[in-house]
Formats: structure tokens, C-alpha cells, sequence
């Protein structure tokens, strides 16, 4: 557990919680809101949250929770017709308002997203090696060790051809694959936070699994701290040591995944967890609560 002003110094448990003050951690969100203009809904209200160096948290919630946005938000990547207010700080500096060149200079970085379908985040024209190189950041190196450092990075994300992978095209590639490609680029300039929104979803179970395990294992490795979202309660808790549960917008829940699952608070919760043992939920379905 870190508390103010021993950031650098104590060993933090990477899948632990530290339940420090704010400004001791990586992240710090507060009273964030963001709506889409008067005619919807707002789509997120007024959410807070921590996150500690090293530290996995997970974030679930049915579909069209808020929680892709959330992730945008925190990158500074919500289209121009979001309006956004509260605060994000990163290291105790507010992100929201910053330029977008230091906020991509963070992103590239600092702070980076693995998102759902890596089809549409990988550029289909460019060779995945190349992909994963331009995502590299190394100051002053060659090209053979700037080579070097990308196969190495795909031989990290579990990809057992790496020299073959880095000169294909994405398309050459499976979804397994192409979504460890992604990790690889998430992971390559060992970030303090990696932000995965649903990263397995798109893959078959065996293949969601195995994917699951290698970013376990490379977050470790990293000691990146990770916001995992996903609709699955089993993946949050193979990756998470700590869980929001988000609906309509808003946090419901929070705390470590093992009190959550065993003994959940919201109504909401449990009927998630509940809807999730029988298998119910899928992708974009909607639990409606007894109240409603
Ligand atoms: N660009 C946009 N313009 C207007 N509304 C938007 C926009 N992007 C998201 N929304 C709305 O914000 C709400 C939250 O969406 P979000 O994508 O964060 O849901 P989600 O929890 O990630 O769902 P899923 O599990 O399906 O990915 C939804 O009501 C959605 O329609
Ligand atoms: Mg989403």
C-alpha cells in the first residue's frame, strides 16, 4: 500500500489494491460526467475512482454502461461532441483541457488502450512489425535494434513466429493473433497503464483464455498497472485483483473481486453475477432489475 509521498520508494503488490490518498497513485478520477448534448442521456455521472502504480482494476457493466467511454475519456479520445467535466489527473496533473499533442505524447507512452476489435485498430496496409516499431519509442537507436526490440516484444505477447508475424499484414494474421499484435503495440514502451476494453471478447473461448494468461504475465513482467473492462465477470476476475461495477453511467459497486463475487452489495451485482453462473449474459443484452 502506498500512502502520500512514497510512490517511488515501497514496494507496491502489483494485483493489490492500495487504498491510498488520491494523489498518491497513478490516476485520480473525480465527479466525472460526460453527455452526448440534452437529447441523450447522460452517459456518464458523476464517477470516481483511484488506480495505484501496478495496481489491475476492472470495470463491468452491461452494454452501453459508460464504460468504452470512460476509457476514451481518461485518453483523451471522446469525439468533439462529447462534453466532459469534472477532473482527471494523471500523476496530480489534470488531463482534461490538455493540448492534444501532450496528451498524445502521454498516450504513446504513459498511458495506452488495447482495444476490441483489432481489425479496425490496426491499419490494414501496414506490415504489423512496422506497426509495433512506429509504437516504439526509443530515443537514439538503431533500426537492427529497434528490429530486435519489436520481435522480442511479439515473442513477449505469446506470438511463436515472431520474425514471421512482424512481416505480415494483419489480415495474414488470426484474431488471436492480430489482438496480441495490439498488446504487443499497448506494451512496447513497458507503460504505466494499459487500458483494455474488452480485448478478448472478439476471440473464442480457448483463444481468450491463453490471450488472458500471456497478458497476465506480461503486465507482471511490465509492472504496468491495467483498467480492464469487460461484460464477463470470469475474465475480469482472471486478470483483476479489484472491480467497479458500472450501470447507466453510474459506479454502483466497487472492491476487491473476491469480496464483490462472494458477497455483492447491489442489487445490480447480483443479478449480474447471478445472470453470469447461469451463463445469460451476452454481449449487449440488458438486465432489468426487479424495481424496474
Ligand atoms: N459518439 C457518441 N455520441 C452519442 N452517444 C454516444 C457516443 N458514444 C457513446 N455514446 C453513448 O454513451 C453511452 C455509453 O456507451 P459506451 O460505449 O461507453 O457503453 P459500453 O458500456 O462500453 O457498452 P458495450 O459493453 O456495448 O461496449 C451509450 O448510451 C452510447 O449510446
Ligand atoms: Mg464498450
Amino acid at each position: 500500500m502506498t500512502t502520500a509521498g512514497d510512490e517511488t520508494t515501497s514496494p507496491v503488490d502489483r494485483r493489490t489494491t492500495a487504498a491510498s490518498p488520491r494523489e498518491a497513485g497513478l490516476l485520480a478520477v473525480d465527479h466525472l460526467s460526460i453527455d452526448f448534448g440534452r437529447r441523450h442521456r447522460p452517459a456518464v455521472r458523476d464517477i470516481g475512482f483511484t488506480i495505484a502504480p501496478g495496481q489491475r482494476l476492472g470495470l463491468i457493466g452491461e452494454s452501453g454502461s459508460g464504460k468504452s467511454v470512460t476509457a476514451l475519456a481518461l485518453m483523451g479520445l471522446l469525439p468533439d461532441n462529447a462534453h466532459v467535466s469534472g477532473s482527471v489527473r494523471w500523476r496530480g496533473r489534470e488531463l482534461l483541457g490538455l493540448g492534444d499533442r501532450e496528451m498524445s505524447r502521454l498516450r504513446g507512452d504513459q498511458m495506452t488502450m488495447v482495444f476490441q476489435e483489432p481489425m479496425t485498430a490496426l491499419d490494414p496496409t501496414m506490415k504489423v512489425g512496422r506497426q509495433v516499431a512506429e509504437a516504439l519509442r526509443l530515443h537514439n537507436s538503431s533500426a537492427s535494434s529497434a528490429r530486435q526490440a519489436v520481435v522480442e516484444m511479439l515473442e513477449q505477447v505469446g506470438l511463436t513466429e515472431p520474425h514471421r508475424v512482424a512481416e505480415s499484414y494483419p489480415h495474414q494474421l488470426s484474431g488471436g493473433q492480430r489482438q496480441r499484435a495490439l498488446m504487443a503495440m499497448a506494451l512496447v514502451n513497458s507503460p504505466d497503464l494499459v487500458i483494455c476494453d474488452e480485448p478478448t471478447t472478439a476471440l473464442d473461448v480457448t483463444v481468450q483464455a491463453r490471450v488472458l494468461k500471456i497478458l497476465d504475465e506480461v503486465l507482471d513482467a511490465v509492472g504496468a498497472a491495467c483498467l480492464f473492462i469487460s461484460h464477463d465477470l470470469a475474465v475480469v476476475s482472471q486478470v483483476c485483483a479489484d472491480i467497479m461495477v458500472m450501470r447507466d453511467g453510474s459506479l454502483v459497486e466497487s472492491g476487491p473481486v473476491d469480496r464483490v463475487l462472494s458477497h455483492p452489495e447491489h442489487p445490480y451485482t447480483r443479478r449480474l453475477l447471478r445472470a453470469a453462473q447461469l451463463d445469460l449474459v451476452e454481449p449487449g443484452q440488458r438486465i432489468i432489475l426487479e424495481d424496474e
